[in-house]
């Protein structure tokens, strides 16, 4: 079928879209310094947020159900995702500038790499040869539903959106 170049039409185009620029946004971040490397942490930590909660709110529930082993595959996926989610709340309490920040975010970088191109191999490309189209597109409106709530589309080099870091922020208990 054909489509408009660059505007995802379901829901694996614009899921793997937002992987490519989460891929550019990380080596944004390592290739930055000071309030520049900041801004463009936070504008990762906010796609990622927003990326990963709207997987878990609609992709992973059709792909457990509708896919061969789906239940296993998406097991695992929510492993690595909360390991990220954990790394996020780690990094966030870092100084950007710091010898541990940028290991632990190489790791994170190593690991949002693996687990993005798993996903779309094991979930993402499953899901477009079991689903009908019709629902793949519709699941695309309800996960940009689910994201415009969650955060506002993110760029690199933007402030954070409040929105997605409250929602990190809000998992861990307060220490003030
Ligand atoms: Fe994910
Ligand atoms: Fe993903």
């Amino acid at each position: 079928m054909a489509t408009a170049v660059g505007i995802p039409n379901d829901i694996v185009t614009f899921l793997k879209a937002q992987h490519r620029q989460a891929k550019v946004m990380l080596t944004a971040v390592l290739s930055s310094q000071g309030d520049e490397r900041e801004q463009a942490f936070a504008a990762l930590r906010d796609l990622l947020t927003a990326h990963e909660s709207a997987e878990k709110r609609i992709v992973h529930p059709t792909a457990r159900l509708a896919l061969t082993g789906g239940e296993a595959i998406v097991r695992e996926i929510a492993i690595e995702e909360l390991a990220a989610s954990h790394a996020l709340i780690e990094l966030s309490a870092l100084n950007v500038g710091s010898e541990a920040f940028e290991s632990k975010f190489r790791t994170l970088q190593a690991n949002v790499l693996v687990h993005a191109a798993a996903e779309e191999t094991q979930e993402f490309d499953a899901l477009r040869s079991t689903i009908d189209p019709k629902q793949l597109a519709s699941m695309l409106r309800e996960v940009q539903a689910s994201e415009s709530m969650v955060a506002p589309p993110p760029a690199p080099g933007k402030q954070r959106s409040n929105g997605a870091s409250a929602q990190i922020e809000a998992r861990q208990p307060r220490t003030h």
